[in-house]
């Protein structure tokens, strides 16, 4: 299929369009930049050992949308494109409406002109609030505490309400856990700019020196060490799950939801212990005080993806932790 990614040359556009090379899909990158470099295309088409299509564009612009649709005859989208900082959507929800929301709208109206019906949207597990039960399946109720997971909740309502409006329609809403790690060949991944607010790239760069120590953000939540426990999945292992959510919509029509996770929680002192050892460096850190906003644990029943879309997530946490060190040093020759 001729795929157009939204958010194509980002830290998950640019993994997902290497998994759907890798199956023989086209894939075209539409970017605006804002969060991340066209030099994230040279590096995609070394990856893939082949031409990667980019187009430099922002999903509100729907004119520019609908051509570009129709320049590369595409049939399918996945949209990736936009704001994903907590902390940064409470300080500015209105650019979180507009970049998610706004944009998705503009997205669909592009895609109605060109009679597209098939659309992989990453939405993420904030959207399930503060869990009532774990691990977390995709009947838990959803209840966005924050701006940035209210954005993700309201384009799944719309695109329930386009299911019902077409039955035609295929589209799968992926429910992202937390994504880390990078593709092996240490060219692609996450680097963020400034000081990382997640909590993998900042254990790489106080592994690597960059940093003096990790804040552990509350030493006292209701988990087996004290600290935060998330379900950290590999970011190929996710890449793969958006091609199998495309390849369950060219068999399937209506509305989905789908956890992408790995179904495993680790806290954050397991997951440091886990970095020490792939690095052989150590990572020293202070417990302070909680940050606002995080819950104790949360972590995926990932048994809906399986069924649906014959997917799991096969990496472990080794692995997540080697390929982020991977490419915090080849990071650190430049
Ligand atoms: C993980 C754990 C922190 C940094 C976020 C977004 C979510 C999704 C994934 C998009 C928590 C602790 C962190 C640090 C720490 N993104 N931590 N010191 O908050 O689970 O989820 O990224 O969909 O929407 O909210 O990820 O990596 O920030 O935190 O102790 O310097 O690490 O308290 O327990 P989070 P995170």
């Amino acid at each position: 299929m001729n795929v157009l990614l939204t958010g194509g040359t980002g830290y998950i556009g640019s993994h997902a369009a290497v998994a759907l090379v890798e199956l023989g899909h086209q894939v075209v990158l539409y970017d605006n930049l804002t969060n991340s470099s066209e030099a994230v295309v040279e590096k995609l088409e070394q990856v893939a050992d082949q031409r990667m299509p980019f187009v430099k564009g922002d999903v509100r612009d729907t004119k520019f949308l609908i051509d570009a649709l129709g320049d590369y005859s595409i049939d399918a989208v996945i949209h990736l494109a936009g704001l994903k900082a907590v902390s940064d959507s409470i300080k500015k929800p209105v650019d979180y409406y507009a970049n998610n929301v706004q944009g998705t709208i503009s997205l669909l109206q592009a895609m109605r002109a060109q009679q597209l019906k098939t659309l992989v949207f990453s939405s993420s597990a904030t959207v399930y609030g503060h869990p009532r039960y774990l691990p977390l399946d995709e009947s838990h109720p959803t209840c966005a505490t924050n701006p940035y997971g209210r954005s993700k909740l309201q384009i799944e309502e719309m695109l329930r309400d386009v299911a019902a409006s077409d039955p035609q329609s295929r589209i799968v809403c992926l429910r992202y856990f937390n994504p880390v790690g990078a593709h092996e060949g240490g060219l692609i991944g996450e680097k963020p700019n400034g000081v990382p607010s997640n909590l993998m790239p900042f254990i790489a760069q106080v592994a690597a020196g960059k940093r003096t120590e990790l804040s552990v953000f509350g030493g006292d939540y209701p988990t087996p060490d004290g600290t935060g426990v998330r379900d950290y999945i590999h970011v190929m292992d996710l890449a793969e799950g958006h091609a199998a959510a495309l390849s369950f919509l060219s068999q399937n029509v209506g509305w989905h939801a789908i956890n992408l996770g790995k179904g495993k929680g680790y806290s954050v002192l397991e997951l440091v212990r886990v970095f020490e050892k792939a690095s052989g460096h150590q990572v020293p850190y202070t417990l302070v005080a909680r940050r606002a906003g995080d819950v104790a644990a949360c972590y995926s029943n990932p048994e809906k993806a399986f069924k649906l879309l014959n997917w799991a997530a096969k990496r472990t946490v080794e692995e997540m932790c080697a390929s982020t060190w991977r490419l915090q040093q080849s990071v650190e020759i430049k």
